[in-house]
């Protein structure tokens, strides 16, 4: 026993997906929570769509304090939280709920803030004035635009297999950027300096079949999705002789670091946990 030290039950935290078995958030969590002498436990919490609003709702009733929320859920987060912060308003979209003593629910959404941080901090990457193309256009693009296009880039391209999905979108963001959308087939060069896939492509295994032109030798091209070797993505874009291939690892993780900060108060340091994650890479 570890007399004098308050044995207090850990708050809980979790991520809700589905499928979420795959996550790496409860590991990225765990360490932020010892680095920081934090008391809490983080869980996964697989939840089909149908079931989503019901059972987020159970479990903040039963005490848990914060949710990350991952594909599907993540605009049905927004729909479901009393409040949401102004970047998670401007994407209608969530991945960080936190739980105030007062009942309420607030919705934030981090992973803007933790691609940015990715590509500045971690990668060194200057956005001011870049050519960027995006592949996608779901819940995980509506989280990153707000932040990047603050970047002053000098165009912002979403090309998507549902070419109207992508309209839509650019037309939310186009009174903060140069914005414009089109299908995979229509993208034109010249070479782009940043390619970023934020299809779930990858994940069938599958890379959208796009025209030549579209990478250069200083194009940087940056998978969100992320797990061991080469994605689709990565392969293509190292095929065309890419500047640089990353995939979404440092994204997970300083979105997470926001997230954190959102619920404990603490912005955790990223790099010891980038550097456990490079094992894994
Ligand atoms: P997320 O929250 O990860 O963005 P999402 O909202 O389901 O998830 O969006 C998935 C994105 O991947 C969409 O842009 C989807 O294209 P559609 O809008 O046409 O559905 C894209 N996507 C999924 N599978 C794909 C595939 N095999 N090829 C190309 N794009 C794909």
């Amino acid at each position: 026993m570890n007399a004098g030290v308050g044995h207090e039950a850990p708050d809980q935290y979790g991520v809700a997906g589905h499928p979420v078995a795959h996550s790496w958030s409860p590991f990225i969590h765990g360490m932020f929570a010892k680095a920081t002498a934090q008391n809490l436990v983080y869980r996964l919490f697989d939840i089909s769509p149908q079931q989503f609003r019901g059972e987020a709702l159970r479990l903040f009733a039963a005490g848990v304090r914060g949710m990350n929320v991952t594909l599907p859920h993540k605009q049905a987060a927004a729909e479901l939280v009393n409040e949401l912060t102004p970047r998670a308003f401007r994407a209608q979209a969530v991945n960080t709920i936190a739980f105030f003593d007062d009942t309420s629910l607030l919705g934030d959404n981090t992973d803007g803030l933790g691609l940015t941080a990715d590509l500045e901090r971690n990668l060194g990457m200057t956005l001011a004035d870049k050519r960027v193309l995006i592949l996608g256009a779901g819940g995980a693009v509506r989280g990153v635009l707000g932040p990047l296009l603050e970047r002053d880039l000098r165009e912002v391209v979403i090309a998507n297999r549902t070419p109207d999905r992508a309209r839509k979108l650019a037309a939310e963001f186009e009174d903060i950027g140069n914005i414009s959308a089109c299908g995979f087939s229509e993208v034109r060069g010249p070479p782009y300096d940043l390619i970023i896939n934020a299809t779930s492509a990858s994940l069938q295994g599958d890379m959208p079949v796009m025209p030549a032109g579209l990478v250069g030798e200083d194009s940087v091209c940056y998978d969100m999705a992320y797990g061991r070797g080469h994605t689709p993505f990565t392969l293509w874009a190292k095929s065309l002789h890419a500047a640089r291939t990353c995939k979404g690892w440092g994204m997970l993780v300083e979105q997470a670091a926001e997230s954190f900060l959102l619920w404990r108060g603490i912005r955790p340091d990223t790099k010891p946990v980038l550097q456990a994650l490079a094992q894994h890479t």
